[in-house]
């Protein structure tokens, strides 16, 4: 069964996803800030069926001695098969627009840290030779909206960096995804509007995030459909989309 190590494990995203490595009996290590809301998740995921189900307290934003850390995680776990990398905020763009730290702290959540996860991670992989890493990107990093082009560009670089390391792992053994949700039902969206066909839950997004640590390509949508949205919002001459998006 698959050991599996969740940074960012409170994410809605993250916690449909630990269920599913439940159901298959795996061995999880939940690593998030929130010790209370872990426990709950891991009681959660050993009554679904995990294996072991545990907690590693940690801010992911602290990232400086990334691979040290990382390698603690391996250790409490007995050494790991699958990392998911989860966590992230939205902030508020239009604080961020005008106020530098505020900017900073989407950058350093999204990107600064996020990239010092996904680099030590990425090195436990090739030293041992198997396994996989999946990381949550998102559709907003492909292309600038004014609604939240900060978080935007972090997830735009995330996702350029783990598709770098997928062709790094291209002819070796171990595998490198990232996953882009379209806009997910989570705690990340409460203040907006979510009706409508494109919205998703967790749960569809889990499918996508749990198959893409066996298989598929290194870039995934979530759900499948936003490939093509994507690719037409990508296509669309700027004053379109600026008339799309007034
Ligand atoms: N929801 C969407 O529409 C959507 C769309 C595309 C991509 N995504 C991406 O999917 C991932 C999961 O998001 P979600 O929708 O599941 O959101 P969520 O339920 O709101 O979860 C966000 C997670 O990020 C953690 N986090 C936030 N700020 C942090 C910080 N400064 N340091 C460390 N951890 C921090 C939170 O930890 P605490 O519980 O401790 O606060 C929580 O675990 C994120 O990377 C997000 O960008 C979401």
């Amino acid at each position: 069964m698959a050991r599996v190590i969740i940074l960012g494990a409170t994410s809605a995203i993250a916690e449909a996803t630990a269920r599913l490595y439940a159901q298959e009996g795996a061995d999880i290590l939940l690593v998030g800030r929130r010790a209370e809301r872990l426990n709950a998740i891991a009681a959660d995921l050993r009554a679904r069926g995990a294996a072991r189900a545990g907690i590693a307290l940690w801010d992911l934003e602290q990232a400086k001695d990334a691979a040290q850390k990382f390698a603690e995680f391996v250790a409490a776990l007995g050494g790991f098969d699958h990392a998911l990398l989860a966590y992230g905020t939205l902030g508020d763009q239009s604080d961020a627009e005008r106020n530098p730290p505020a900017a900073e702290a989407i950058l350093n959540v999204n990107f600064n840290s996020a990239a010092d996860w996904v680099l030590a991670i990425a090195n436990a992989l090739e030293r041992q030779g198997r396994g996989s890493l999946v990381v949550l990107g998102s559709v907003a990093g492909d292309r600038g909206r004014r609604a939240n082009c900060i978080y935007g560009a972090a997830k735009a670089g995330l996702a350029t960096l783990v598709e770098g390391i997928a062709h790094r792992f291209a002819s070796k053994g171990p595998r490198a995804v990232v996953v882009k949700p379209g806009p997910t039902i989570t705690p990340m969206t409460d203040g907006f509007n979510r009706k409508g066909l494109l919205w998703a839950t967790p749960e569809r997004v889990a499918l996508a995030v749990r198959r893409a640590a066996d298989r598929g390509a290194p870039v995934v949508y979530a759900p499948w459909f936003w490939r093509f949205i994507v690719l037409i919002i990508r296509h669309l001459p700027a004053p379109v989309f600026n008339w799309i998006n007034k």
